[in-house]
């Protein structure tokens, strides 16, 4: 929704087509049929975001991420930049935990990718609750990619109004960033703060 504000084509991607033209509609009526979403969000299959897009963020479930980009892979070309905000979450009793592999979710897409295909990581703390909301939202964006394909994925995260874009290091630091939103979840949990998100602060001294 955020997205369509400033983007001319919003593709929301699912394996059935007729689910997300149930889902856009949902939308345009939960939202008031504004302008910027009649004409800008779009239903469509995941081939057609991975074929039709330059930018592409992928937002399934952990259990289904590595599947769901194998079925779309082939249709990848040269200069699109894929962000994947997959958490590797599991809960184990009432506790939210990292999943700990040897490769983080984002480096097994890279895997499966041509080298001329961006990869990144990022979004994994920024709640899609309070996304969804018509509400002011602050909140940091950490980002893990090359430097060189970093412009691009600011680009996309800054134009989300209240998202500021941090460069957190390359690819293999995003097992670090897809873990944390295991904290982020018990925070909410436990803490009771609904749509708990991270912020830097700095102090200049
Ligand atoms: N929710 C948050 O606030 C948040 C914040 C940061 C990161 N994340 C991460 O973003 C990802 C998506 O989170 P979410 O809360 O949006 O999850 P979700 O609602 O459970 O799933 C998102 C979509 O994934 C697709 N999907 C579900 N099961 C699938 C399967 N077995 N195979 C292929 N596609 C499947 C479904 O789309 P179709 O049925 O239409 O194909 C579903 O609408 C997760 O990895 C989560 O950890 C979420």
């Amino acid at each position: 929704v955020r997205l369509s504000k400033k983007h001319e084509q919003v593709i929301l991607g699912s394996r059935s087509k007729e689910k997300s033209e149930r889902r856009v509609q949902e939308i345009l009526t939960e939202k008031g049929r504004p302008q910027f979403l009649s004409e800008h969000l779009k239903a469509g299959t995941n081939q057609d975001a991975a074929s039709d897009s330059e930018v592409i963020i992928v937002t399934v479930p952990f259990e289904s991420a590595f599947e769901t980009m194998q079925n779309i892979a082939g249709l990848f070309h040269e200069g699109q930049t894929v962000i994947s905000a997959v958490a590797a979450v599991t809960r184990k009793d009432k506790e939210f935990l990292p999943i700990k592999s040897e490769r983080s979710v984002s480096e097994s897409f890279k895997d499966l990718l041509l080298p001329t295909v961006n990869i990144a990581a990022a979004f994994q703390t920024v709640p899609s609750g309070a996304l969804y909301m018509e509400i002011p939202i602050d909140a940091d964006v950490l980002v893990c990619c090359d430097l060189s394909v970093f412009s691009k994925v600011s680009e996309i995260v800054s134009s989300i109004d209240g998202l500021r874009p941090l460069y957190a290091g390359s690819l293999a630091l995003s097992r670090e960033v897809e873990g944390l939103t295991a904290l982020l979840l018990n925070i909410q949990s436990r803490n009771k703060i609904r749509n708990p998100t991270f912020k830097v602060n700095s102090y200049s001294v």
